[in-house]
């Protein structure tokens, strides 16, 4: 049987399929089997050409200094990145077409520029016009980055790979890179992945910091680029929502830094600005009387950050109520609503439920838990949560409300914030006795989901809709 001559690659996830197929088999992807050349892929093993040059062994501690990392001056990008830029190592940028990626890295390679390092910015989307006119609209023209536009992998590293190699180099962006000697056409994995391999092996040897790119499908995952995710050391994703003007970089891989740390953005017209206090902007447009918003003071890595929570509850016409949620879990929703229903006797299941992290922001901590469950329940009673009140905490199955860390960071910042009241799980003696001095001054401790529903019912009679 003659060889085939090309085989089906999956974008999401690389697998290489024989046959077309509807779904990959690997990831279970629809319709992300795209046709390539043979060849391109695939092990050929060590084959006949005789023994390696053995490799060289070395001990742990070697004799140069670690370089320093190169820092920007943009604070909430610094951050992110683990404190500066290593040299020698590449970063992931992914993020949603518009929402900002080519902007932030012209201002931070302008920022770099300008504090002496040598940075080129080679566009492969844009043309170089269109590049300086954004440069002029950040008011970034003067600084000295290199510029071009190019998109061939052989043209770039015959310019990158000198000794008189720049410090940092943006590739805007990978999917529109091609390496000449594949016949796939530039955006497939295969040419995504060689591209890259490419790339990230030249900024070893000459140790420059590659930044990379990536856009991403509108299923939340970069298109062809999950395979790079293992090949880079560091993955940002740049997200927030299209009509907010507010964009939070997040670092969700990072072989020289923590992984949970935000930078929070305004994209203003003359670019992204940094907001250092988030929580100020996220509570911005708040109504403190109206029923279901709650206010959780959450950590993002090392930094406090309050955000108000919003759920509406409503009789549902329809036999399977309906459940949207933006900005949290939707498995956790239902499991909150479940211990509202089942240990708290709270008819909720019923309602048509919407609950909405304002913002844009998107939360992943289970402290968030006890917050999302008073704006539901507050939502349900229409009795408002408290005037100046903070919630946090994690629900157990049984309904229960555990610790969770860095109660006093959180409190801290509610108290820069001008809160004074905070609800939250049960806390040791040595602990509580703090809070005075937290800024805080009325703190609630709560030990059963149940506590925090007879609060509102005390209040307001809940009406049973659902009957
Ligand atoms: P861009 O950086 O081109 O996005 P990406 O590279 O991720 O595709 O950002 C484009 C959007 O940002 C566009 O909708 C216009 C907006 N924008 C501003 O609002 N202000 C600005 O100063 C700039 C440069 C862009
Ligand atoms: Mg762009």
């Amino acid at each position: 049987m003659p060889r085939p001559q090309s085989h089906f690659v999956c974008q999401e996830c690389g697998t290489v399929h024989p046959k077309w197929l509807g779904r990959c088999e690997s990831c279970g992807a629809w319709n992300s089997l795209v046709e390539e050349a043979a060849g391109d892929v695939g092990p050929k093993g060590l084959g006949s050409r005789g023994k390696g040059r053995p490799i060289e062994f070395v001990g742990l501690r070697g004799d140069a200094a670690p370089q320093p990392r190169r820092q920007s001056g943009i604070a909430e990008f610094d951050r992110v990145c683990g404190d500066g830029l290593v040299a020698g190592s590449t970063l992931l940028v992914g993020g949603d077409p518009g929402i900002g990626k080519s902007t932030l890295l012209l201002q931070v390679v302008a920022a770099l520029a300008q504090s002496g390092a040598r940075c080129a910015y080679i566009s492969g989307e844009e043309a170089i016009d269109q590049v300086r006119m954004r440069a002029l609209r950040l008011a970034v023209a003067g600084s000295a980055v290199q510029l071009a536009a190019a998109t061939s992998i052989r043209d770039i590293a015959a310019a990158l790979d000198a000794a008189s190699a720049p410090d940092i180099v943006v590739i805007d962006s990978i999917q529109t890179m091609f390496l000449d000697t594949l016949d796939s056409a530039p955006g497939t994995v295969s040419q995504v992945r060689a591209s890259a391999q490419e790339l990230i092996r030249l900024a070893k040897r000459r140790g420059f910091t590659l930044l990379l790119v990536g856009h991403v499908t509108k299923e939340g995952i970069i298109a062809g680029l999950r395979v790079l995710e293992h090949m880079v050391d560091t993955v940002l994703y740049f997200e927030g929502e299209r009509g907010h003007q507010f964009r939070i970089l997040r670092a969700v891989k990072n072989r020289f830094g923590p992984t949970d740390e935000i930078g929070v953005f305004e994209m203003t017209d003359a670019g992204l600005a940094e907001v250092p206090n988030p929580s100020a902007l996220f509570l911005a447009e708040r109504n403190e009387k109206a029923s279901g918003a709650a206010v959780f003071a959450g950590m993002e890595g090392t930094r406090p950050v309050l955000v108000e929570i919003q759920a509406l509850v409503a009789p549902s016409p329809l036999g399977t109520p309906r459940r949207a949620v933006v900005g949290w879990d939707g498995n956790r929703l239902a499991m909150i609503m479940a211990v509202l229903d089942a240990r708290c006797g709270l008819a909720i299941g019923a309602n048509d439920i919407y609950l909405n992290v304002a913002g844009g922001l998107r939360i992943a901590e289970p402290a968030a838990d006890l917050a999302v469950a008073a704006a539901l329940v507050s939502a349900l009673t229409e009795e408002p949560v408290p005037e100046g009140t903070v919630v946090f905490g994690e629900i157990g199955l049984s309904g229960e409300i555990r610790p969770v860390g860095q109660t006093e960071a959180r409190l801290k910042e509610a108290g820069k914030l001008g809160f004074d009241k905070a609800l939250l799980p049960k806390r040791r003696a040595k602990t509580a006795a703090k809070s005075a001095r937290e800024g805080v001054a009325t703190i609630a401790e709560i030990g059963h989901l149940k506590e925090l529903v007879d609060r509102f019912t005390a209040a307001a009679p809940v009406r049973r809709r659902a009957s």
